[in-house]
């Protein structure tokens, strides 16, 4: 099989008699499988999973106030604003389902507490999208944003790392933050906080741009790419869809792929993709 992400196929066990128990399917990111509609009994088995998996850290209300979760250094999302960081989507509006189906299947690196959830069915992560999208009333009267144009990487895109570091100390001032070197220590980083929901005004670092692979939303090109152009919705990183260039959004994305070694080749066991 050529691609990184398998399909898992797992027949559970019918050690009982009777109708044959259904197949537990598990797709693992960067491929995501077809949505099932939600029904009452999907959000059951949404429930069931949140309770079980999410409510320890993200809280019963879903407010990112969980009894584990107050005591991690960064803070669970606060599912009540509606934001996430991982998104296809401008900064300011709904993700996809099925960006929210990467975040819960790939995890955040660890250290951030946030893991990922390798070991739930498709369908369970389906379920517990839909429930935890109760959290916030926006999901009942805003549709997802449009997604942000994510165009072919570039063939020749090391070439492109030197403007990129022109563009990173001057039209995207991502120094400000991120530091002259791109290791989280800029000017502005002692300052920055979450903006908005439960968790407004505590601390926020930049991310180290040397450590690819603690990027939340992937280190692949595209998925530094995207993190440019949509921005972490209730962090102070910005998105530069509309202020930066298709061009300058990948020589940025050259710049922090020139800072990494090489991700390791598929398949490399606890490798992050
Ligand atoms: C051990 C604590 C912990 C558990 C358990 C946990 N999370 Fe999280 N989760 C976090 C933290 C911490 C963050 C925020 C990370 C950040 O902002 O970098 C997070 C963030 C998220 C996000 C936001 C992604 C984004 O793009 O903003 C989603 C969605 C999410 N969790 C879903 C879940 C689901 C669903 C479960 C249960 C199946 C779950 N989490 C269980 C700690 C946890
Ligand atoms: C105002 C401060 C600020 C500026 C300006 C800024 N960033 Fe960030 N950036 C952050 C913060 C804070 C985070 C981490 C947020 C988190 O982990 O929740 C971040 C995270 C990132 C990430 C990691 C994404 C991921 O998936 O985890 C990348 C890549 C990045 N920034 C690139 C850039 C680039 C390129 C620029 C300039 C075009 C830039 N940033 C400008 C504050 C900033």
């Amino acid at each position: 099989m050529t691609r990184l992400a398998l399909a898992v196929v797992l027949a559970a066990s019918s050690a009982f008699a009777g109708a044959p128990a259904p197949k537990r399917v598990v797709t693992l990111w960067p491929d995501v499988p077809a949505q099932p509609v939600t029904t009452p009994e999907l959000l059951e088995v949404g429930e069931r999973v949140y309770k079980g998996a999410c409510l320890g850290c993200h809280g019963e209300k879903g407010d990112g106030l969980g009894r584990e979760g107050k005591f991690l250094a960064i803070p669970p999302r606060d599912f009540t604003t509606g934001q996430f960081i991982v998104r296809t989507t401008p900064l300011g509006t709904l993700p996809w389902d099925t960006d929210l189906f990467g975040s819960i299947r790939r995890g955040f690196r660890p250290g951030v507490g946030m893991p990922a959830f390798t070991f739930l069915s498709d369908r369970e992560v389906w379920g517990v999208i839909a429930y935890l999208k109760t959290f916030s009333p926006r999901f009942k009267t805003e549709k997802p944003g449009a997604k942000v144009d994510l165009p072919p990487v570039p063939a020749d895109l090391a070439s492109m790392a030197p403007q990129g570091q022109v563009v990173f100390m001057s039209g995207g001032a991502c120094f400000v933050c991120h530091g002259m070197q791109g290791k989280g220590d800029g000017p502005a980083a002692p300052g920055l906080v979450y903006v908005s929901g439960k968790h407004q005004g505590k601390k926020v670092s930049p991310a180290n741009l040397h450590r690819s692979d603690w990027f939340k939303g992937g280190r692949r090109p595209e998925d530094v790419f995207r993190a440019i152009s949509t921005g972490l919705d209730g962090t102070p990183m910005p998105g530069f869809a509309a202020s930066l260039s298709v061009e300058q959004r990948w020589s940025l994305t050259a710049f922090i792929m020139s800072l990494n070694p090489p991700a390791p080749p598929a398949g490399t066991p606890g490798a992050v993709p």
